[in-house]
């Protein structure tokens, strides 16, 4: 009797534990929230307005003159090319680029190609692309909402919009597609007061699909648009016809398993993808060395902040790092870091210049500090179920989510592909990609029909 009584008090302890450790309540909302400056206007302006890049040239004479003055720059350590950050010799060779070859007049009218537009929601502006089929014949068209991350920017979709809109023979649906800026990034205007973290923008980008006319729509996201459109899916299911992610996000409690997974690794990984989370502590060594400056912005953006607005070698230095350890961890190792393996400087620094010309290094960095936080319980509250069709990508050189604790969280998981490749998928590998999407949200069609 004593022994049922110490059995059945473990197994409660256990529980208790197990549920305290595992499960997070979700950040609360309010789903109106203002974020703007000051007090909220009383008339709020719902208006969508035409925009287009157009920068003074007063922008580049200052650019060109601190580019052309940086000061001397530390030579990298004997026999070390991006081990310890960016290589300063491949530095040099991008600044040269970006003063004698780099046209940016030529790149704002590549940058303003697809219609752009700016509205109003909670007090900001958000800035997108919005992109429909030219000729979408009798095929029908289907909203989808893509969201870039850090240090990433819409940039990033220049190359996969045309294949989401143009149509295909054997489709018989085209995308059009509405790719926003994140608040406080490119020409999206930033909040002016805390709070604004990943959960409280998906109720922002519901808000605003609601505003374009859109009550459902299809998802795409990677990095910090991953993160967002998760909260989207567990906030808003109702809205969400179909979720593809090329980042997923575990909880607690699948990581747990994935440390008990040490004794049996067959319980939760393939045997072919054994080496992709363990040993763990490799794993765990390699997080540390690559998630520094995840620290530091989710701390103190702001001091971070002040030196990369005022020197593009620096914000060139951060950024592009993360395109050479980001798209192939090995290209570590090299001079070049990779750079122009995927990507030409011309691409790079249209990101690094959506940064430089608008400012806003510092308040990219402050959804680290909204979003890594008590209140998101540290992205933990991602772990809740996702009811949501959802769709992996897997990328051979981003976050790893392994087959036996995906559905964990994904309880509608339709398809789960693997790709060579890297963090910035999109943009690496539009063809792969776009097709991985389509193929997504034929599976979400079907699944539509069903539920009707
Ligand atoms: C990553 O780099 C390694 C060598 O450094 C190469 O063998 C591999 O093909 C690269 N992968 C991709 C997807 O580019």
């Amino acid at each position: 009797m004593f022994g049922l009584i110490v059995i059945a008090l473990l197994v409660y302890m256990f529980r208790s534990v197990w549920t305290k450790l595992t499960s997070r309540p979700l950040p609360k909302l309010i789903e109106n929230a203002y974020w703007g400056p000051g007090n909220p206007p009383e008339n709020p302006d719902t208006t969508i307005r035409e925009f287009k890049i157009n920068f003074p040239g007063t922008h580049l004479v200052d650019l060109k003159y601190r580019l052309e003055n940086v000061r001397p720059l530390v030579p990298p350590l004997e026999g070390i090319q991006q081990q310890y950050g960016m290589n300063t010799d491949l530095l040099k060779k991008v600044i040269a680029f970006w003063i004698k070859e780099y046209n940016w007049k030529e790149r704002e009218t590549y940058l303003n190609q697809y219609p752009q537009f700016k509205t109003k929601i909670q007090g900001l502006d958000i800035h997108y692309l919005h992109v429909k089929p030219k000729n979408p014949g009798n095929k029908k068209v289907v909203p989808l909402l893509i969201i870039h991350g850090w240090p990433g920017s819409v940039v990033e979709f220049y190359k996969v919009i045309p294949l989401f809109t143009d149509p295909q023979n054997d489709r018989n649906f085209v995308f059009e597609v509405i790719a926003p800026n994140i608040p406080g990034y490119g020409f999206s205007q930033a909040a002016a007061k805390p709070g604004l973290g990943a959960a409280q923008m998906a109720t922002i980008f519901r808000n605003f699909m609601n505003r374009l006319g859109y009550d459902k729509f299809y998802c795409q996201g990677g990095d910090f648009g991953a993160i967002i459109l998760q909260y989207l899916c567990l906030y808003y299911p109702e809205s969400v016809l179909g979720y593809h992610t090329n980042m997923a996000i575990l909880g607690t409690a699948s990581r747990l398993k994935t440390i008990l997974g040490v004794i049996r690794p067959s319980w939760i990984v393939k045997p072919e993808h054994h080496n992709r989370v363990y040993p763990l502590w490799q794993h765990f060594q390699s997080t540390m060395r690559e998630t520094g400056y995840l620290h530091l912005q989710a701390t103190k953006p702001d001091t971070l902040g002040v030196g990369v607005t005022d020197s593009p070698a620096g914000l060139a230095a951060y950024i592009l790092e993360k395109f050479t350890s980001g798209t192939n961890i090995t290209w570590q190792k090299r001079e070049d870091g990779g750079l122009d393996e995927k990507f030409t400087y011309t691409e790079l620094l249209d990101n690094v210049m959506i940064y430089w010309l608008t400012g806003t290094a510092t308040t990219s960095f402050r959804l680290y500090s909204e979003t890594f936080n008590r209140s998101h319980g540290f992205l933990n509250s991602l772990g809740n179920p996702i009811e949501v069709p959802t769709a992996i990508a897997r990328f051979k050189y981003d976050f790893y989510v392994a087959d036996g604790v995906v559905r964990d969280v994904f309880k509608n998981l339709v398809q789960l592909n693997d790709f060579d490749g890297g963090h910035f998928a999109a943009w690496e590998e539009p063809r792969v990609f776009a097709k991985d999407v389509f193929d997504a949200v034929e599976k979400f069609e079907k699944i539509d029909k069903k539920r009707q």
